[in-house]
């Protein structure tokens, strides 16, 4: 695994602009898309958590609070080279200890279908009916932690 260092974001900051070009790489650009400012407005209020490798997100995660134990996990994106090296289950598992310390006790996400068996093996659960999002299959995840 390559040595990265696990990494909370700043809102607005230099590797926040990194971390949105990951994202747009990993989750929009494969489908045409592109963010909108609305997409990216609710960013300030939320949490931003990246692997990175050499001042550069590799693997990034945002966490939106529902609740004072309850969260939403958001924009899963590990950079197309480093996928299946063990990153995203890395990144996922740090983001969950922090979010214990913090008094979470549930996560909720909604997958792509082509990510639930990444999610399955982190122990998240299907709560939904498949659903579309962004064109494509989705399913409602959740996880005690
Ligand atoms: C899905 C994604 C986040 C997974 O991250 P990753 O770093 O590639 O996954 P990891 O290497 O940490 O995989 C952890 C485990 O899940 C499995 N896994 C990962 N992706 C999988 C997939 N698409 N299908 C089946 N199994 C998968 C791995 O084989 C590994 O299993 P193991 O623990 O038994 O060895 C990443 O591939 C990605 O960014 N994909 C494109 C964007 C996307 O789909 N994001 C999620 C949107 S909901």
């Amino acid at each position: 695994m390559p040595d990265y260092i696990f990494q909370p974001i700043t809102f607005a900051s230099t590797d926040y602009s990194k971390v949105v070009q990951l994202r747009a790489l990993v989750l929009r650009q494969p489908l045409g898309l592109q963010f909108t400012t609305h997409d990216l407005k609710s960013d300030q209020h939320e949490l931003i958590f990246a692997l990175m490798l050499k001042n550069s997100p590799i693997a990034c995660v945002q966490i939106r609070p529902l609740s004072k134990t309850l969260v939403k996990l958001r924009q899963m994106a590990v950079n197309p080279a480093y996928q299946r090296q063990g990153l995203g289950k890395k990144l996922i598992q740090k983001v969950e200890v922090y979010l214990q310390t913090q008094g979470v006790r549930h996560i909720e996400l909604n997958a792509r279908k082509t990510a639930l068996k990444f999610y399955q093996k982190l122990g998240y659960k299907i709560t939904s009916d498949e659903f579309f999002e962004i064109g494509l299959p989705h399913f409602k995840m959740m996880k005690k932690i």
